[in-house]
């Protein structure tokens, strides 16, 4: 079947979209103590920041920038690969900045720990990572995650920037897929 309606696919809402907004504020108020008199720089991690880049973004009223890099650790399944490839680098030199990393998800944190050491060697005066969600596996890496949305069972999860073999980003809501859609 083809489907033609993204929420037909659906097999439980673990987060609606009131969930994800009023975390997202309260996160942007903290972000906006901690920062206060420091230039900011948001690093979204392409493609699945990009709702919460856009929304969280938005819930700051002081001045950023944003950038985007994108890397590879996921192929078109539910398994992470370990591999991790840039496809898209940074515009913006960081040296002496402070840079926030903005992550849809946090699930084995192979990618991310990958990613910070990465950034970390081009001499930036900071980095800290934001995740809207973080799966259980994530406690056993050395990442330190400065601000997380919600800590989630370990089950595979679309929408909200998230995907399945690239669909369902566009959900507004964070949910589990129905069994059938997988096979
Ligand atoms: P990690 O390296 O295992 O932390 O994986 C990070 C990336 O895997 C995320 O940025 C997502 O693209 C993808 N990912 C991990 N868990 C999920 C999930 O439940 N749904 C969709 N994508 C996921
Ligand atoms: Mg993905």
């Amino acid at each position: 079947m083809e489907p033609q309606h993204v929420d037909a696919d659906i097999e439980k809402v673990i987060l609606t979209e009131d969930d994800i907004q009023s975390r997202l504020a309260e996160m942007a108020a903290e972000i906006e103590r901690d920062y206060e008199g420091r230039e900011l720089l948001l690093v979204g991690v392409l493609k699945g920041a990009v709702m919460v880049m856009a929304d969280l973004s938005r819930h700051l009223s002081r001045h950023v920038e944003i950038d985007w890099m994108d890397v590879s650790s996921y192929g078109s399944g539910t398994r992470s690969s370990g591999v991790v490839r840039i496809i898209k680098d940074l515009d913006a030199d960081i040296t002496g900045r402070h840079v926030l990393v903005v992550e849809d998800i946090i699930d084995t944190g192979l990618t991310l720990s990958w990613l910070i050491s990465n950034l970390r060697s081009r001499g930036p005066a900071s980095v800290e990572i934001c995740t809207v969600l973080r799966k259980p596996e994530a406690a056993k890496t050395d990442v330190d995650v400065k601000y997380v949305g919600f800590d989630i069972p370990n089950s595979f999860v679309v929408g909200y920037g998230l995907d399945f073999a690239e669909r369902y980003r566009n959900l507004r809501v964070v949910a589990t897929l129905a069994p059938h859609m997988y096979t």
